[in-house]
């Protein structure tokens, strides 16, 4: 049997803290302001991704969650195969005018790929699918293609898939940095802090929806760009004092600093989504009650102790400290009560127990302290949040084992869907 040539690996979602929203040049995506991200647990959000090359395969294949799609179709995909393509043909060409013998470099850049790729969440419904599916791409041609670039080089081909994606290419705290160059070599993803560095800060997703969303993030952003008056200023002057902002409460664990920027950025960024002619709104009563509740955790507290944030749609992304998580999770499963379809998952060994035992829950907010902040948000029917994720700040792509393909021998998916 010839050796088989295929790389699988998984790779994180990340929910931005400071928004990208608006590019300078859509072809290369060059955003138009600086972002920055906290990269999620892998263990609860993650895309997996098979590539497989064979000079056998007749043309370049893609199947997302079991359904092929057609590559043709998608600039992106093609921009960013090619891309790497390129790359391990200069590499093969290197090999061989350093003398490499000619069978020792297999010629994997002229072979056709089959990629196969999985997620273990419901794609496009403001989860940040695209960010950990062209992570996944990208790692896995990086690995597949022996590629000797650093992964600051490799986000920038994650970049041309989607923007966002280039912040998945690492874990922990991570920064999108603009860049000015037209040609978007100064535009790539680095880290700032590992995920270790700040082991208490925690997230808690609500899933107030797992619809495809109306509008999407690239042709919602590119309207703003055109339209917005409020925009320009936010390029021009918020985002750079948030960056800096930022970047100093990571390093200093300052979770009140930390907290504050993300809810003002989270509201500005749908500010000017709503300045946006026609205006686009994302947010529905679900996330702005959970808004309204927030604040009022915060004020109960005596200070800023939890963070919400949102994407291109409804979802809720909340960051506290573990501390604080306990009585967050009560009061929001008490204002968002489940039914028997509600998913909860939990990262954490005891997350069931805060999840299942109301005694326990209560440490700090008592029953009717939690009842009186409720009614801030309102009460909504059993089932309104479909979704409860708590999970942590997590790692950057991980490389698996041959046993956990997605292809069978044939080089097809193992769970293709009719
Ligand atoms: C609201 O990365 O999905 O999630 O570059 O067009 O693929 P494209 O857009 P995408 O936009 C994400 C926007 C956001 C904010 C963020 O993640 O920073």
């Amino acid at each position: 049997m010839s050796a088989k040539y295929e790389a699988t690996v998984t790779a994180p979602v990340n929910i931005a803290v400071i928004k990208y929203w608006g590019k300078r040049d859509s072809a290369l995506i060059l955003p138009t302001n600086s972002s920055l991200s906290v990269t999620l647990s892998q263990d609860h959000l993650s895309t997996r991704t098979t590539i497989r090359a064979s000079p056998d395969f007749g043309k370049d294949r893609l199947w997302l969650n079991g359904v092929e799609e057609d590559i043709a179709a998608s600039k992106r995909l093609i921009n960013s195969i090619t891309t790497a393509r390129n790359l391990r043909a200069a590499l093969e060409q290197k090999l061989l005018s350093e003398g490499a013998p000619a069978e020792t470099v297999v010629p994997l850049s002229k072979w056709s790929l089959h990629v196969c790729s999985e997620n273990n969440f419901p794609t496009a419904a403001g989860l940040a699918s695209s960010a950990s599916g062209y992570a996944a791409l990208v790692k896995a041609l990086g690995v597949l293609f022996d590629l000797p670039q650093s992964t600051s080089d490799l986000s920038r081909v994650a970049r041309v898939g989607s923007g966002s994606a280039c912040r998945s290419m690492f874990g922990g705290f991570v920064a999108w940095q603009a860049g000015v160059s037209d040609d978007g070599h100064d535009s790539f993803a680095v880290q700032v802090a590992d995920r270790q560095h700040w082991p208490e800060l925690q997230a808690l997703i609500l899933v107030a929806s797992d619809k495809k969303k109306a509008i999407s993030s690239t042709a919602g952003m590119q309207t703003t760009v055109e339209t917005s008056e409020l925009f320009a200023e936010r390029v021009r002057s918020v985002v750079p004092k948030r960056m800096e902002a930022m970047q100093r409460a990571i390093a200093e664990r300052d979770f009140g600093t930390f907290a504050e920027i993300t809810m003002r950025d989270s509201n500005q960024f749908h500010a000017v989504c709503l300045d946006t002619y026609p205006p686009i709104s994302y947010m529905n009563d679900i996330s702005r009650s959970i808004v309204s509740l927030v604040h009022a955790f915060n004020a109960a507290r005596g200070r800023v102790a939890a963070a919400y944030t949102y994407d291109a749609g409804p979802n809720a992304v909340i960051y506290a400290l573990k501390d604080d998580m306990r009585d967050l999770v009560e009061l929001v499963t008490y204002c968002f009560p489940r039914d028997d379809s509600t998913l909860l998952e939990a990262f954490y060994p005891n997350s069931f127990a805060i999840f299942d035992s109301a005694d326990q829950v209560g440490q700090r907010l008592t029953r009717p302290e939690v009842a009186q902040l409720a009614e801030t948000a309102g009460k909504f029917p059993p089932g309104s949040v479909r979704r409860i994720i708590h999970t942590e700040v997590g790692d950057g792509p991980r490389v698996l084992p041959d046993s956990e393909s997605l292809l069978n021998d044939a080089g097809m998916p193992k769970h293709a869907k009719e």
